[in-house]
């Protein structure tokens, strides 16, 4: 049996590669651990979403969800296929605009923002979505051209709880109820145009989801539309399109969520007279998330009462399985024809027995000096990662048009430290 390896890695001859780059020699050349992206598949990521949704609705936009990954490269190629961003704070607005993406491209999306930051974005005259009434009103003497509130339609939907971020006690956005009111307050403050957002939650493989958040969020939209006798300039839905992060999970229907939400959207402007604003995504995981794999080195097994498969990829660069449960489908990438051989915990080198990238998952017998491969190491990894325990962030390079780049440079001792201060009466 051979390893499963997702689109576009392959195996060559039982090794990992991407377009003609071993991987392995990849990372016994560049240093372990070594998270490797793929130029080209960010690149057709990008080209499916935007075809199936402008095909369908010409008014289409989509900025990228920068917190999934913050690479100035990275934001640099969505740039360049026509990606505006979606920023949750003035420093993701910074990357953004580093990168080469203008003000007027960029959303900002703050949750709990101190009046000053929401005063950085409207001085960069970015689009707010304030996600509650008092935010608007710590502004409200200069609101920004377009008011816009990020809302909570009432159904939320997420791969796990915890990246669920709508319906029944959400911490984000303005609930049903209250929207028409929120609306009615800032024209009260001279408001004139108006955009709305939402963000139901993360991951889903399941177009029904899509149909059933967009009805309650576009009929939302047209019910505020026709009371107040306002009109949208956008309406934006976030993100959430997911990826399959396991061998034969079926992908998500792009086609037929792209259909059923523009159909909702264009029921609700008929029903509620509302004009056709523009239809605004945010995504982040479905843009990058495949795109990259986090390469790592075995380096203990310890087999006792269980089997732990000791590596130097532990939760300091992939939290998202001690954080959440999530899985993640990892590979001996310098011999894909291993047989698997029995259950094991993959784990790292940090100080927590919650140190795991894999729980009990069948893998192959591995020993010292094996690569492993994670897949699906683009979005909520290198964002997400910290240096605990001392650990220093790898370096990052990207297989592209022009070969290989280092987009980030693996970190050094000098960075741990950057910043602190020794007091004089502390250096004796
Ligand atoms: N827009 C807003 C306002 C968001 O809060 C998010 C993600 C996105 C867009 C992008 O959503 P995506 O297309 O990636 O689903 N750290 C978690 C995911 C949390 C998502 C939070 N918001 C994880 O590792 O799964």
């Amino acid at each position: 049996m051979t390893a499963f390896v997702f689109h576009p890695f392959e195996n060559h001859n039982g090794r990992l590669a991407l377009e003609n780059v071993d991987l392995v020699d990849l990372s016994d050349k560049m240093g372990s651990p070594l998270l490797v992206v793929s130029e080209n598949k960010i690149r057709e990521n990008y080209r499916k979403l935007d075809q199936a949704f402008r095909k369908r609705y010409g008014k289409f936009s989509i900025r990228y969800a920068v917190k999934s990954y913050p690479n100035l490269a990275v934001i640099s190629i969505l740039r360049q296929e026509g990606a505006g961003a979606d920023c949750s704070t003035p420093e993701e607005i910074k990357i953004a605009n580093m990168a080469g993406i203008p003000h007027n491209r960029i959303a900002f999306t703050p949750n709990n923002a101190h009046k000053s930051e929401l005063q950085y974005g409207i001085e960069k005259g970015v689009a707010i979505n304030f996600d509650d009434i008092p935010q608007m009103r710590l502004v409200k003497d200069q609101l920004p051209e377009v008011v816009s509130f990020r809302v909570n339609p009432g159904v939320g939907g997420g791969e796990f709880p915890g990246i669920v971020t709508a319906g029944p006690k959400a911490k984000f956005g303005i609930p049903v109820s209250l929207v028409a009111a929120a609306f009615r307050e800032a024209m009260k403050y001279g408001a004139k145009k108006f955009g709305m957002q939402m963000m139901a939650g993360s991951n889903v493989l399941d177009w029904n989801h899509f149909d059933a958040v967009t009805k309650a969020y576009f009929d939302l939209a047209g019910k505020v539309s026709k009371e107040l006798g306002i009109q949208f300039q956008y309406l934006d839905i976030g993100g959430g399109f997911g990826v399959p992060y396991r061998e034969g999970q079926k992908e998500l229907d792009l086609e037929k969520a792209a259909t059923c939400i523009v159909d909702n959207l264009r029921n609700a402007c008929s029903k509620y007279d509302m004009e056709e604003p523009v239809l605004m995504v945010e995504p982040g995981r479905s843009m990058v998330s495949n795109s990259a794999v986090l390469l790592g080195k075995v380096t203990n097994v310890k087999s006792y009462d269980k089997t732990f498969v000791g590596t130097d990829i532990g939760m300091n660069l992939l939290l998202r399985p001690a954080l959440y449960g999530a899985f993640h489908h990892i590979v001996i990438a310098n011999d894909l024809s291993r047989e698997p051989s029995g259950e094991v915990d993959i784990v790292g080198q940090i100080c927590e027995s919650t140190d795991k990238i894999g729980k009990d998952i069948m893998f192959p017998k591995a020993e010292v000096g094996d690569t492993i491969a994670v897949f699906n190491a683009g979005a909520y990894v290198s964002s997400m990662s910290s240096n605990y325990n001392g650990h220093l962030s790898p370096a990052e390079v990207l297989v592209g048009k022009t070969g290989i780049s280092i987009i980030k440079n693996a970190e050094t001792s000098s960075d741990l430290v950057k910043g602190m201060i020794m007091p004089e009466h502390l250096k004796n």
